[in-house]
């Protein structure tokens, strides 16, 4: 059956690299960006730039409303109850960092911090650091063979000195969902924050962060079709109010004086400075574009051609899959030849698929492997993307054999 995406020529990008020969198949890495972004990107800066929050004039006054218009987007992207709720900021990594020192004081030496032993660098690095400022001790969750939490394990890990819970909704590595709702349950029995790093999992359906009932989630534009530079950090309302603050400068402060200064609430408290204004509208405009698609169809499109992927992968000998992936991206590892050899020969045909450890190299060392390569998918991928990439596979496993 062809499964061609209704959605392609909306997305220039995609059919600009297929011109040059290039098949796209790392959208877990960034996306490719509708027209509709482009045209956002444009449009702002065509009409005239203005800094945000801070002029009454024309250009500033519509500079700030498109600004916190996307903050109501996102706010009901992920139905958070308020728009106050979304703090804007540069990425999915700076909204970690900003928890980590945000939420410092929170900690005793002696504490708990929990990860999955899956978590991407950016949701480890920043609680391993904050582990060794505060004398804390960053406990591992381990997964099943699937690649989920094993939630036996969790609930005798997660106790009474676990004060935070760090986990990925979809691992980028493994491709599987985590049973966050369980987990989530697991650390407030105990009195822990939880912090979920949708970066991957916002792309793939719709997420409730209150049916979730998680304190924080964080996610980054450029994984959803957006432009990069920006990010979004949902918290509740009592979550936030336990956030101290961690960068200083302009719009974030209430008063100052030489001496002595006040902060905002949020979501300014948190936005020091000139933030990403250009991005923040584009992003407006890319959950414009998503919620007009037919969302059924973009995730029967994706399953299908996740499944493709999947039985052509398990089709060749020798293939050995990381996990068990649910959606939309499998990493894998081929016997008796490197990763970055494999990469290698796929790249000279043209085929752009990820290598190497995925910024997770803890995962990648738990497993035995220094790599592995990953073939993610976007809505725009369609079947014959994936026959390229089978069709180089094939030839450089030929070559490699
Ligand atoms: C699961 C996960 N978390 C966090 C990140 C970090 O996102 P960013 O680099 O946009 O800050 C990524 C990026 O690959 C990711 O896949």
């Amino acid at each position: 059956m062809s499964l061609p995406s209704p959605w392609r020529t909306d997305f220039p990008g995609i059919l600009a690299l297929e011109a040059e020969g290039q098949t796209y198949l790392d959208s877990a890495a960034t996306a490719q960006k509708p027209q509709a972004v482009l045209d956002a990107l444009l449009g702002y800066y065509g009409a005239g730039a203005a800094n945000v929050h801070r002029a009454q004039h024309l250009p500033g006054e519509r500079a700030t409303r498109a600004f916190e218009a996307t903050r109501d987007k996102v706010a009901t992207w992920l139905n958070a109850a308020e728009p106050s709720q979304i703090v804007f900021t540069r990425g999915a990594t700076e909204a970690f960092n900003l928890l980590a020192y945000g939420l410092e004081s929170e900690f005793q030496a002696g504490d708990e911090i929990a990860v999955s032993a899956a978590e991407h660098h950016a949701n480890l690095l920043p609680w391993q650091q904050l582990a060794q400022r505060r004398g804390l001790k960053l406990v591992v969750l381990p997964l099943d063979d699937g690649g989920r939490i094993d939630l036996q394990r969790a609930a005798e890990l997660i106790g009474p000195r676990t004060r935070l819970l760090a986990i990925s909704q979809l691992s980028n590595v493994l491709g599987c969902w985590q049973p966050l709702a369980e987990l989530i349950a697991l650390g407030k029995a105990q009195g822990a924050l939880s912090v979920v790093d949708g970066a991957q999992g916002v792309v793939h359906g719709r997420h409730d962060v209150q049916a979730l009932g998680c304190d924080f989630y964080v996610f980054s534009s450029h994984k959803l079709y957006g432009p990069d530079g920006v990010g979004a950090l949902y918290g509740s309302r009592a979550a936030l109010r336990r956030l101290g603050h961690w960068q200083y400068g302009g719009e974030m402060v209430r008063l100052a004086d030489y001496q002595y200064a006040e902060f905002r609430d949020a979501p300014l408290g948190f936005e020091a400075g000139t933030p990403p204004i250009a991005g923040v509208i584009a992003l407006g405009a890319t959950l414009d574009y998503l919620g007009g698609l037919d969302a059924a169809a973009v995730s029967g499109h994706e399953a299908a051609l996740h499944l493709k992927l999947l039985a052509g992968l398990s089709a060749r000998d020798g293939i050995q899959l990381l996990g068990a992936p649910r959606v939309a991206l499998a990493s894998f590892v081929v016997e008796g030849v490197h990763n970055a050899d494999l990469a290698h020969l796929l790249t000279e045909q043209g085929i752009a698929v990820r290598a190497g450890h995925h910024c997770a190299m803890p995962l990648l060392n738990s497993l035995g492997l220094a790599g592995a390569v990953r073939v993610s998918l976007g809505l725009y991928n369609d079947d014959t993307d994936l026959q390229r990439f089978f069709t180089a596979l094939d030839q450089a496993l030929e070559l490699l054999r």
